[in-house]
C-alpha cells in the first residue's frame, strides 16, 4: 500500500471538509468509475444514446453538425459544459491559439499533435494550418475513427497507436516506455501534447520525450500541458511515488503530477530544454470561466539541445509501419 491508512484518513477528512467545487465533483465521480474515466461508467454509457440524440438536434440547429457525438466528445474533455457543441470548438480555438502563440507556429509548418482524441484541437488547427500538414496520433482508436470520419479534417492525417493505456486503450500491445513512433527523423517543425503526460508515467513519457526529439527539426518546438505539483492541490494527488503523484493508485493513468523539475529531468534526457520561447504559460482560468476542465494544466515549452557527439536523443530511424513498432522488436 503506498500510503498508511491513518494518512490516508487525514488527506480524505482534509480533502472532504473542503468547499463544494467541480473539482471535487470530478474526482468522486472519476473514483467511483469501474475504469478511473466518468465516460466508462454503465450509467453514463446507459444514458449516452438519449443525450447524444438531443444533442445532434442542437449541433444542427447550430451548423455544428460536423462535430463528434456527444459521447465522443467527452472522452477528449469529460461531460461538463459539452452539451450542444459551443464549449467543444471554443476550447479547442483557446487551446490551438495558446499553442499557436508559445510556439510562434507558422501556418506552412508540420505539426504533430500526439493524443488527438476526437479532433477538439485539430478542428481548430484546420483553420489556421495552410498550407502546413497536420498529423494526429492516438491510443483511443473509436477517437481516430471519428477524426478519419470528420469532413473538416479530410486534409489531415490520423494514426491509432497501439499502446497500453489502463483507462483509454487496455488492450493496447505495445507498452508507452518502448514505443517508437512510425515517422521518420526530422519531419515535424512542431510536435504537441495536451492533457496526455497528465495521463502518463514518467518511463512512458521519457521514450515519447526521446522520440518527440528524434522527429523534431533542429529548431522545432514541444508544447506540452503538466500536471505540476508546484501548481496543485496536494490533496487531489494523495499517493506519492519516487518522482510524481497520483490521484489514484488504483488507476494510476487517471491524473499524474510532477514537479517541474522531474519534468526538465525527464525531457533534458531526451535531449530537449525548456524554453521561454514566446514565454511558458500557466493555463489560467479565462474570464468568461467555460475553460474550466483544462483551467489547472501548466503548458510548457521544450526545444532540441544541440546534440551532442556520439550521442543521438532518438531511436529508431522512424518510418517503419502503419502504427510504430516496439523497440528492439
Ligand atoms: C484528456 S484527453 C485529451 C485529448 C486532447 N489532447 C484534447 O486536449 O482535447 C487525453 C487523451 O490522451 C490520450 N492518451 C492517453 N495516454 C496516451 C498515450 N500513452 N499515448 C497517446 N495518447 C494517449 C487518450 O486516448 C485521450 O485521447
Amino acid at each position: 500500500m503506498e500510503v498508511m491508512p491513518k494518512r490516508r484518513l487525514q488527506v480524505a477528512r482534509r480533502y472532504h471538509r473542503a468547499p463544494v467545487n467541480l473539482e471535487r465533483l470530478r474526482d468522486f465521480a472519476r473514483n467511483h468509475t469501474s475504469a478511473g474515466a466518468i465516460w466508462q461508467h454503465p450509467a453514463f454509457k446507459a444514458v449516452s444514446p438519449v443525450v447524444d440524440l438531443a444533442d445532434a438536434a442542437v449541433r444542427s440547429s447550430r451548423g455544428l453538425s460536423h462535430l463528434p457525438s456527444f459521447s465522443m466528445r467527452s472522452r477528449a474533455m469529460g461531460p461538463a459544459l459539452q452539451f450542444g457543441g459551443v464549449h467543444f470548438v471554443d476550447s479547442g480555438r483557446t487551446t490551438a491559439r495558446q499553442i499557436c502563440e508559445m510556439a510562434a507556429l507558422r501556418p506552412d509548418e508540420d505539426v504533430l499533435e500526439v493524443g488527438c482524441s476526437v479532433g477538439r484541437i485539430a478542428l481548430a488547427m484546420a483553420e489556421h494550418l495552410e498550407p502546413g500538414r497536420y498529423t494526429g496520433t492516438d491510443v483511443d482508436r473509436k477517437a481516430i475513427a471519428v477524426c478519419l470520419t470528420n469532413p473538416k479534417l479530410a486534409s489531415f492525417r490520423f494514426q491509432a497507436q497501439d499502446v497500453f493505456s489502463l483507462v483509454y486503450n487496455p488492450g493496447g500491445r505495445a507498452r508507452g516506455s518502448e514505443y517508437e513512433f512510425p515517422f521518420p527523423d526530422g519531419s515535424f517543425d512542431v510536435v504537441y501534447l495536451t492533457s496526455v503526460f497528465t495521463h502518463m508515467l514518467p518511463e512512458d513519457i521519457a521514450q515519447y520525450a526521446r522520440e518527440i526529439r528524434r522527429m523534431l527539426r533542429p529548431a522545432g518546438r514541444l508544447v506540452c500541458s503538466v500536471f505540476t505539483v508546484e501548481h496543485r492541490d496536494l490533496a487531489a494527488f494523495p499517493v506519492e511515488r519516487t518522482g510524481y503523484r497520483l490521484r489514484s493508485a488504483e488507476f494510476p493513468e487517471n491524473a499524474v503530477a510532477y514537479p517541474i523539475g522531474e519534468v526538465d529531468r525527464i525531457m533534458s534526457e531526451a535531449g530537449l530544454a525548456r524554453s521561454d520561447g514566446a514565454g511558458t504559460a500557466v493555463w489560467g482560468a479565462p474570464a468568461d470561466g467555460r475553460l474550466r476542465t483544462l483551467a489547472d494544466q501548466d503548458l510548457l515549452l521544450y526545444v532540441p539541445q544541440p546534440a551532442t557527439a556520439g550521442r543521438r536523443a532518438g531511436g529508431s530511424a522512424g518510418g517503419n509501419g502503419a502504427e510504430g513498432r516496439v523497440r528492439g522488436k
